[in-house]
Formats: structure tokens, C-alpha cells, sequence
């Protein structure tokens, strides 16, 4: 049966470039997990976006003296670039200033509004005496009460992860000039997480959430668990979604109220591109759908509690079907960090591996190898040069590439460019074939339950199989007194690789794009990604990345090469790697 799946990944704030630690956090896995499903012929929707409001913006407008959509559509356009220069496959990569965003938002609010799940409330607010306006949460710095981190933020302690309020900190300051802020009242919207929690939230965590992963639902439930209090939504700030009621619209939705929101509102847009408007109601509302979350750990508080509350509230948007709700998170696997080196990644301090560089000087597919392997599924990893030469040169290469490069030339140069007509086949040849056969489903399994470290490990196990499968068989010998023996041991090793293809295609698209090409299939084994503008009604115009989903191939199952297949010349598909770029590497950071 083919099943729903949303592949929803975290928002990136549009004012920074991306570094490998968001990749490995939430992008890759998000983008294997969703080729994966379209191998096995599901119904796969892939979307995220820039996030384009909140503190980290402005500041960086402030710091360049720029505007905040100067600022935004900048690093929003470096995303595109990037995402299809790495191949992450969105099937819509938008933004939250487009209008269909702010709409939804709105409609969001409003709904939360009148079903009564959020409330109004006189808060005390950081106040800049100085700068005669209140200080959005990221500007004010203090002391974290939980854990007594000195440098915690205003809205969450980098820490321990605590969600604060500037309020809470002890001793704050103001980030911009130090001065000490003085606290002002003003009135706000709260979402009312103790009535949600009554509603469902509180047995929705406490139920069936055995394929979560441990820190993530503990957290959740420790979050709900210790008492929840109502969190405001709204803030005064000039950039941003404004409240949508009367006398309200000098203030904006919080970012983070309004961010999550794009999971739901650029589903709607991507339907709408589809000009198939309701498509987007087949991951939302259908109760077999399933939705993931690929998010960094510091998010989880957003996508396991906050967002699952607003959804549970809403209920129903845009449907009349009074049976109907809005799907909760299947999953949220969440990642911890990676670190560099040894040390946490800073990008303001340049400590980071930047990826528009890193493919600069790498193909993506060993970038993409590398940060699967270590990625930072069940603790912080680091990424280290040394391990991404040696895990390029000995595994890729000398393993999974030396087979492929092995075999297909062999086939190329000693079977006139087809693949050879085995003769009867041993029990060495099918034993191979079988196991790799075999591995499919348990692979396939382990990518489901977004266990990508190990799938990747029972692949590259399966290639070093084949390997020793060929070695030992050795057709360069066979062939001199036995050409059809020879042929058989090709034809083994061909249909294993051409299997192999399929197993690494959600790790390493490109290569397996172009073994796919070189095993003489016609294109193409993916979709392609690309660039695309829309001019919405008012004339607002964007550009967003998409992909071609109709070329989604359904190919998750084993080789069904057949004899006489006319080959193309091969080329190698990875590089070795000089053990010098370790050291100029790391001094690259290092200055
Ligand atoms: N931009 C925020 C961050 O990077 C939020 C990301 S997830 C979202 O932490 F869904 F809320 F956008
Ligand atoms: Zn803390």
C-alpha cells in the first residue's frame, strides 16, 4: 500500500549561512528519509523553508545596517543554491514572508483565538530606557535560573535548553549596549498550555510513543510534566506577522508561534503550485498519514510540545468535515549536535565547516557519506578531517567505489560493453545475491525508524561482501580458460552493485544517479531539483526550490539486471582523497 509521508524540516533562521552541523541535523537525515520513501513508491512530500522573522534576523540587519528582507532574501537564496548543490530533494524549499504564510498564520491565530486556547495578559517586558523601545528576548542576556549558565538568551538557555522569558534571567542585560533594561508592562496573547494539556496534549505524550527516541519524549513529557504555564505568542515588534485583530497590529505573532506554522502553510502552497489546492489534506488530515519532524535538539520543546498544542487547538483549517483533525507529529528525531573538532561549532567565530565551501573543494556525495555516518543521532559527534579522508578514501573509494569501478570495467572492456549471459549460476553467486536481496527490508527498516547510521553500516557491510565476493571468485583469471565463467562471476557482481545502487541512492543520490546511467539505464533514477519564482495574488513575488516528484521511481527492490544490457563507458565515482587537505583544513578554521 502506498502510504502518506511528510518529511517536515526545521526552518532555517534566513541570517547565517548553513554549516555542517545543520546539515547532519536536520536536512540530510530529512532528505534520506524522504528519497527512501519515494524509492519504496510512498507518497513522499518534503517541505521547510527560510524563516525570515525573529530576533536573529534583525540583528543581523541592525549589525549590517541593512533592512530585514534584504538581510533575509540574501541567505535565502544561498539555501536554494546550496540545497541543490548538495541534493536535498525539497519538493517545496519557501520562506514565511509569503503572503499564503502570513495568511495562514493568521487564520492560525484567529482560530486558536476563538476557540478560546489563548488568552490575554499583562506582561512585564524588557525596556530599553536608552533606545525608547522593548527588547525582543535575544537581546537581552543574563544569567540562566535553571542551570546558572551566564550567557543565557533571552528566550532559551543554550545550556540546558530551557525555554525562558527575558523576565526569568538573573542579572539581564541589554546585547546591544549592556545597559541594564528596565521592566514595562504590556499586554499580550498567551497560548494556554495548561487547558491544552487537559484536552489531549498531556495523554498524547504519555501514549504510544515507543519508536521516539528517549530524549526527545522524556524532555516533552518532563516539559508538560512540571507544570506548564500559558506562553506568549504575540511581542512588540515592528518585523513579523502582525496580530490579526483590531487595535492589535502593533504587534507581531511570535516566531516561533508562527514558524512551525509553515509545515502546514507551505504543504498548502506546494498543493497550490500542484494545481491540486486540497493535495496537501492527504498528509494533513488522512489519520494514516504519518509527518516527521527533522529538527536540531535545541527545537524539540517547539515540535513536541508547542506545535503539537496549537495543532490539537486548531483542530480543523480550511475543511468542513467536522470528523476531521489535523495530524499530530508521527515522529520528532530530533538530533543532538555536532561539534568540530572537539570543540562547538561557532559560526560568528568562523569555527564551523561552511558548506557552499566544503563543496567547493568536495563532491557532495562524501560530504553527505561523512555526516551520516557521523551523524549525531543518539549523542553530540564531532566532525573530524582526519575521519572524513579516511572514511572517503577506505570506504567509499577503496570499498563501495573500488567494486563498482572493478566490475564495470571488467564487463566494459572484456564483454564488448554489455552485460555478460551468465551460465548456470553456483551456490556462491546466488548466496550473494541472496544476501543482498535480504537486505532491503531490514535497511529499509532501519531508514523508516530514522536509524540512518546503522542503515548506512548494513550497506556499505553488504558492499564489502561483494568485494571479497569478486576477489575471491577473480574473473581476470577466470577468464583465460573459462569466458563463461567469467561471465557469470560479472554478471553476479553487476546485478549485487546494481542492487547496491538502490540501498545507498537516499545516502549518496549523485553517485548512484550515475552508476545508474553507467549500468546503461535510462535516466533518471531521481527527480531533479530546482528553482522556480511564483508571483502571488498582490503581486508579491518569491523564489523557492521544488522537485520534480514524478520521476520517483518506486526502485526499492533488488536488481532485476538483464543479460545484454548495453553498459556506458564508467567513470569512477569517488575520488581519493590527499591526506594533506587535513592539515590545511583545519588551519583553515583555525585562523
Ligand atoms: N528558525 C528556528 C531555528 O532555526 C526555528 C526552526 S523550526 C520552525 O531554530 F519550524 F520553527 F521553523
Ligand atoms: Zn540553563
Amino acid at each position: 500500500m502506498s502510504e502518506y509521508i511528510l518529511v517536515a524540516i526545521a526552518w532555517p533562521y534566513a541570517s547565517a549561512k548553513i554549516h555542517a552541523g545543520n546539515v547532519t541535523g536536520s536536512h540530510l537525515p530529512g532528505d534520506i528519509c524522504a528519497r527512501y520513501h519515494r524509492l519504496v513508491g510512498h507518497h513522499t512530500l518534503m517541505v521547510s523553508g527560510s524563516d525570515s522573522h525573529g530576533t536573529p534576523i534583525t540583528v543581523v540587519a541592525d549589525q549590517q545596517g541593512k533592512t530585514p528582507r534584504e538581510v533575509f532574501e540574501h541567505f535565502h537564496r544561498g539555501f536554494l543554491d546550496l540545497f541543490i548543490r548538495l541534493g536535498i530533494s525539497y519538493d517545496l524549499f519557501t520562506h514565511t514572508d509569503t503572503e499564503n504564510h502570513h495568511r495562514v498564520s493568521r487564520d492560525i491565530f484567529s482560530t486558536l483565538w476563538e476557540k478560546g486556547y489563548l488568552y490575554k495578559q499583562i506582561q512585564e517586558q524588557m525596556y530599553s530606557e536608552a533606545q525608547q523601545r522593548f527588547l525582543p528576548d535575544r537581546y537581552v542576556e543574563g544569567t540562566c535560573p535553571h542551570c546558572g549558565y551566564e550567557s543565557a538568551r533571552g528566550d532559551q538557555c543554550d545550556q540546558c535548553n530551557t525555554l525562558l522569558d527575558p523576565q526569568d534571567l538573573l542579572n539581564p542585560r541589554s546585547k546591544v549596549d549592556g545597559s541594564i533594561p528596565v521592566i514595562r508592562e504590556t499586554e499580550h496573547f498567551f497560548l494556554d498550555l495548561p487547558k491544552l494539556a487537559e484536552i489531549g496534549l498531556a495523554d498524547w505524550l504519555n501514549e504510544g510513543k515507543e519508536h521516539w527516541r528517549p530524549n526527545v519524549i522524556n524532555f516533552a513529557r518532563r516539559y508538560v510534566g512540571e507544570g506548564l504555564q500559558g506562553r506568549p505568542v504575540t511581542r512588540d515588534l515592528e518585523w513579523g506577522i502582525r496580530v490579526p485583530l483590531p487595535g492589535w497590529d502593533d504587534k507581531c505573532l511570535y516566531v516561533w508561534f508562527e514558524a512551525v506554522i509553515g509545515y502546514l502553510s507551505a504543504s498548502i502552497e506546494w498543493a497550490h503550485n500542484q494545481g491540486d489546492p486540497k493535495a496537501w489534506k492527504n498528509w494533513w488530515y488522512n489519520p494514516t498519514a504519518r509527518t516527521l519532524y527533522f529538527i536540531g535538539k535545541d527545537n524539540i520543546p517547539f515540535h513536541a510540545v508547542i506545535w503539537p498544542a496549537e495543532l490539537m487547538g486548531v483542530g480543523r483549517l480550511y475543511e468542513d468535515d467536522p470528523s476531521k483533525t489535523l495530524n499530530l507529529p508521527y515522529d520528532v528525531p530530533a538530533n543532538e549536535f555536532m561539534n568540530l573538532e572537539g570543540q562547538k561549532i561557532a559560526g560568528s567565530r568562523n569555527w564551523a565547516v561552511w558548506m557552499d565551501e566544503a563543496l567547493d573543494r568536495y563532491d557532495p556525495d562524501p560530504i553527505r557519506y561523512y555526516l551520516t555516518a557521523a551523524m549525531p543521532e543518539t549523542r553530540d559527534t564531532d566532525w573530524l578531517w582526519d575521519e572524513f579522508v579516511r572514511r572517503n578514501n577506505d570506504e567509499l573509494v577503496a570499498t563501495w567505489g573500488n567494486l563498482v569501478n572493478r566490475a564495470l570495467t571488467f564487463a566494459y572492456k572484456r564483454f564488448d560493453g554489455r552485460v555478460p549471459t551468465p551460465g548456470p549460476l553456483e551456490d556462491v553467486d546466488t548466496d550473494l545475491l541472496t544476501r543482498i536481496e535480504n537486505g532491503f527490508e531490514p535497511i529499509g527498516q532501519l531508514i523508516a525508524g530514522c536509524k540512518f547510521r546503522a542503515a548506512l553500516n548494513e550497506a556499505m557491510e553488504l558492499a564489502r561482501e561483494a568485494n571479497r565476493y569478486l576477489e575471491e571468485k577473480g574473473p581476470w583469471f577466470q577468464i583465460k580458460q573459462d569466458r563463461e565463467a567469467a561471465g557469470t562471476t560479472i554478471y553476479t557482481a553487476l546485478k549485487a552493485i546494481d542492487s547496491l545502487k538502490i540501498l545507498f541512492a537516499p545516502f549518496l543520490p549523485f553517485s548512484s544517479t550515475q552508476l545508474h546511467h553507467d549500468l546503461g539505464y535510462p535516466p533518471p533514477l531521481f527527480g531533479e531539483p530546482y528553482i522556480a519564482t511564483f508571483e502571488e495574488q498582490g503581486g508579491r513575488v518569491h523564489q523557492a526550490l521544488c522537485y520534480d516528484g514524478s520521476k520517483a521511481t518506486g526502485a526499492w527492490k533488488a536488481s532485476e539486471l538483464a543479460p545484454g544490457q548495453a553498459l556506458r563507458s564508467p567513470q569512477p565515482l569517488f575520488k581519493k582523497l590527499d591526506e594533506e587537505i587535513i592539515e590545511t583544513e583545519k588551519s583553515r578554521v583555525d585562523g
